[in-house]
């Protein structure tokens, strides 16, 4: 038996695993299980960018190796986008780097910065690609507990000096995965701040800005004074056009950050297809009017749920932001024994909050991202639950 790497033995198990495979069992076993444990877009992405697609995948021009960079042309959609949307002027030939989604930018980031010993603050419960990437590099997240006494957000004066004097990044996202939260302005000053003083990369990974309702319009880290200088932003198209499985991301913010994060991807891949470019220069480039359509929606379910849950005493209130639901698990469950319950009960998958970090336990996670009629099923059968 030839041993994997020490590195890999450090990444815990994989929670998410075990419940597929629950899932899996009631399936084959004939349970029509309703998922509501990832957010992945059910609306379809819309027909322009699939047909912009469908055009530049005939032209043989689209059919070699991309540039490392990317696009010109997508590198300047980008650079409009962010101009139109949040004022943010950004020289798109170096201060954005396009990439396979932003997972593979928040994943990677640890190689380009982060040396063995290392610090890489992160937030608990959080998006795991932070701690995971930190340790795929040989770098120590230390993990920030966000609770709902602090309404989601780091506590950046508790963490100690001797953390801070080993910290080369700081996580951070809002419009927040897992828990819906979204930072005022003030949080985003007092994180440049901090990074400042401390020498650390303000690494804000922001691919939710677009889900907001009710006239909610989510910042970019790089709107603020000294934003641009501490740190970059990590974005996509994935869940603003509802294209996940397309791949298409981008960092965006100081040039000499994006220099090295481009220096270290001409050594892991080569590109993004640049059919798939064309369709994200038309996704960027073509107004707000689908966005805002699917907004639409998820806040219309999101009221639903808020209702529902009302009714069974789960007391949520309705997110200003993502298709997440962050809901307290009912008295004696914790976070796994209540997703199971629900599951084997009801057939219902929900994520519980401990597989986005040890302060996520107590929590689960409902996306409003299924069909209406599964989301309207889901919420009858919960209605019926007994706990
Ligand atoms: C907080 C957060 N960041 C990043 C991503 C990755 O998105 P993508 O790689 O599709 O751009 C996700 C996906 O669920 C997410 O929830």
């Amino acid at each position: 038996m030839i041993s994997t790497a020490r590195r890999l033995a450090r990444i815990p198990p994989y929670l998410f695993a075990e419940i597929d495979r629950k899932v899996q069992e009631k399936r084959a076993a004939g349970v029509d299980v309703i998922s509501l444990g990832i957010g992945d877009p059910d609306l379809p992405t819309p027909r322009r960018i699939v047909s912009a697609l469908q055009e530049a995948a005939a032209d043989p021009a689209n059919h070699q190796y991309p540039s490392y960079f990317g696009l010109r042309e997508l590198r300047s959609a980008i650079a409009d986008w962010y101009g139109g949307r949040f004022g943010v002027k950004l020289d798109p030939d170096t201060e954005i780097l396009p990439t396979l989604g932003s997972k593979d930018g928040i994943s990677h980031a640890p190689f380009a910065f982060v040396d063995p010993g290392e610090v890489v603050l992160a937030p608990d419960p959080g998006y795991t690609p932070y701690a995971t990437g930190a340790i795929m590099a040989d770098g120590e997240p230390y993990m920030l507990p966000l609770t709902a006494a602090n309404e989601w957000l780091p506590d950046l004066a508790a963490i100690p000096q001797d953390v801070r004097r080993k910290a080369k990044l700081l996580w951070l996202n809002y419009p927040n995965n897992p828990t819906g939260a979204v930072a005022p302005d003030e949080f985003y000053r007092e994180a440049i701040t901090f990074c400042r003083e401390n020498g650390i990369i303000l690494c804000h990974d922001a691919p939710y800005t677009e889900i907001a309702f009710e006239g909610y319009r989510p910042p970019s880290l790089l709107q603020f004074e000294g934003g641009k200088e501490v740190g970059l932003e990590f974005h996509s198209v994935s869940k603003t056009y509802n294209m996940t499985g397309w791949r298409l991301g981008w960092i965006a913010g100081n040039a000499s950050l994006i220099k090295a994060m481009g220096q270290l991807k001409t050594n892991i891949d080569s590109g993004i297809f640049q059919a798939v470019q064309w369709a994200a220069i038309e996704a960027l480039r073509g107004g707000e009017a689908d966005t805002k359509a699917a907004n639409e929606i998820y806040y219309r379910r999101h009221l639903r749920v808020a209702d529902v849950f009302r009714g069974l005493g789960w007391n949520v209130k309705p997110a200003r932001a993502t298709f997440y639901v962050w809901a307290p698990v009912p008295k004696g469950y914790d976070s796994i024994s209540f997703a199971g319950h629900v599951l084997d009960q009801v057939g219902v998958n929900i994520t519980p909050g401990v597989g986005f970090g040890q302060h996520g336990e107590g929590y689960f996670r409902l996306s409003v991202t299924a069909p209406d009629d599964r989301l309207n099923e889901a919420l009858h059968r919960l209605r019926k639950l007994k706990v």
